[in-house]
């Protein structure tokens, strides 16, 4: 990597949030990070779409032509702003190819792309830091990717998209239904106008791809990461969770058992004393175990032009004094390339609310199902409702394809009268690690 010249150059590609807010900070905080860094860090050039002034930024620096700019040989650091795989692609790679580092907030690109990014990264001997891709202003990746690094991550568990977790948390508070809730988040701007990406759990797929590659030091392709959103949730399943002392939190998984690696996006059924179950409002709220740290909690914004633009100036700083000093410090070449396990043979605790006839001999014939098919119960609990019964199940770790097995003969069941709910249940660990 070439040292910096008397100053560290940086380009920035975007102006919208969190970019306004990097360059607010270069700019009125230049003094404080130029003695963290060991040599001024300057604006050399911000890229936006269509040309414009910029509040603060001299109109020299801004230019419409965000590839001259990255590819223009005095760049040191080049900070991606803008969003969307293309053509923040092109240009990160370009950038790099032209003796650049990059700091990127963009999941999307990452997850994507992130692997290729890398090989291109360690080709070029160049940085490449994105602790602002996933979670936000909460430090996660450094910490995987640096101070745990020695050590065996087992299993990350996170609430990591704030729109859902904004939005589970207001039904819960008020009783109310997914669409006043997503309206109100809409509303509040927790929500984005075209919601897709966070209520169907694609946003936190692609956020999980990325932490399992850097927990698991492998190639995990984000396509293969089993996600399932909310928008089925209702009053009554969030009510009927309060009734059994949960709360329901879409919940982001990797984790290494002994029989593979996994990693999925879905709701679950978190019991009230889960570190979890107090994530509220926007937060993200990531619970890392590992081998010999054991749980670790982080907690924090995971979105928003200010907090993120915290994790962003952190990895400026980072790709800066290596730039400074002259070293290298390019990103993981990730060991192996792990296929991940589908999702019907991940194991989790299920928990199963059914209609039945409240007669003799039924709970014998539903528990003889889960027994037929190797699922193992931990809790049964009748609530009386005339005629008929509720059953409330919880199992033990049980597959999805046993599980599914299980619902499948239960329906042929003339005594069963409906499946009403079922939904994971998040537990800690116990079982031993492969
Ligand atoms: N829309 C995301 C969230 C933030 O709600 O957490 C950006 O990934």
């Amino acid at each position: 990597m070439k040292r910096a010249a008397d100053a560290v150059r940086i380009a920035l590609l975007g102006h919208g949030n969190v970019g306004a807010e990097t360059a607010r900070a270069l700019s009125g905080r230049a003094e404080e990070l130029a003695a963290r860094v060991g040599a001024p860090v300057q604006l050399a050039g911000v890229a936006v779409r269509g040309p414009r002034s910029l509040p603060g930024i001299d109109d020299a620096l801004v230019t419409t032509d965000a590839e001259a700019l990255v590819t223009r040989g005095d760049i040191d650091v080049v900070v991606e702003l803008i969003g969307g795989v293309e053509p923040a692609r092109t240009l990160v790679a370009a950038a790099m190819e032209a003796g650049a580092s990059v700091v990127t907030a963009n999941k999307a690109l990452i997850a994507s792309e992130g692997v290729d990014l890398h090989r291109i990264a360690r080709k070029q001997g160049v940085g490449l830091a994105y602790e602002a891709a996933v979670a936000g202003a909460v430090p996660l990746l450094r910490p995987l990717n640096q101070s745990l690094v020695g050590d065996r991550v087992r299993r990350v568990t996170g609430i990591v998209n704030g729109t859902t977790n904004y939005i589970l948390d207001r039904m819960s508070a008020s009783g109310g239904t997914f669409q006043g809730a997503l309206h109100e988040a809409q509303r509040l701007g927790y929500a984005e106008a075209d919601p897709t990406a966070d209520v169907t759990g694609a946003d936190a797929a692609a956020k999980m791809a990325i932490l399992a590659r850097l927990a698991f030091d492998a190639e995990v392709p984000v396509g293969d990461v089993h996600y399932e959103g909310i928008t089925h949730i209702g009053p009554g399943d969030i009510a009927h969770a309060a009734a059994n002392g949960c709360v329901i939190k879409l919940v982001g998984v990797c984790d290494r058992t002994p029989d593979g690696v996994s990693a999925r996006v879905h709701p679950m059924l978190i019991p009230l004393e889960h570190p979890l179950a107090g994530v509220r409002g926007v937060y993200n709220g990531i619970l890392v175990e590992a081998e010999a740290a054991g749980e670790l909690m982080f907690h924090g914004h995971g979105a928003g032009g200010l907090a993120t633009s915290s994790a962003v100036l952190g990895d400026i700083v980072e790709l800066s004094r290596d730039r400074v000093a002259g070293r290298v410090a390019p990103p993981a070449g990730f060991s192996r390339i792990l296929p991940l396990r589908p999702m019907a043979e991940v194991a989790n605790q299920h928990h199963l609310s059914m209609l039945v006839t409240d007669e003799s001999g039924v709970l014998s014939q539903v528990c003889a199902v889960f027994a037929q098919h190797g699922v193992s119960l931990e809790t049964v609990r009748q609530e009386g409702l005339g005629a008929e019964a509720q059953l409330v199940v919880a199992t033990h770790q049980a597959t999805d394809a046993a599980l599914a097995e299980v619902i499948a003969q239960l329906k042929t069941l003339p005594t069963v009268r409906g499946i009403t709910r079922s939904i994971r249940i998040l537990q800690t660990r116990k079982e031993p690690v492969g």
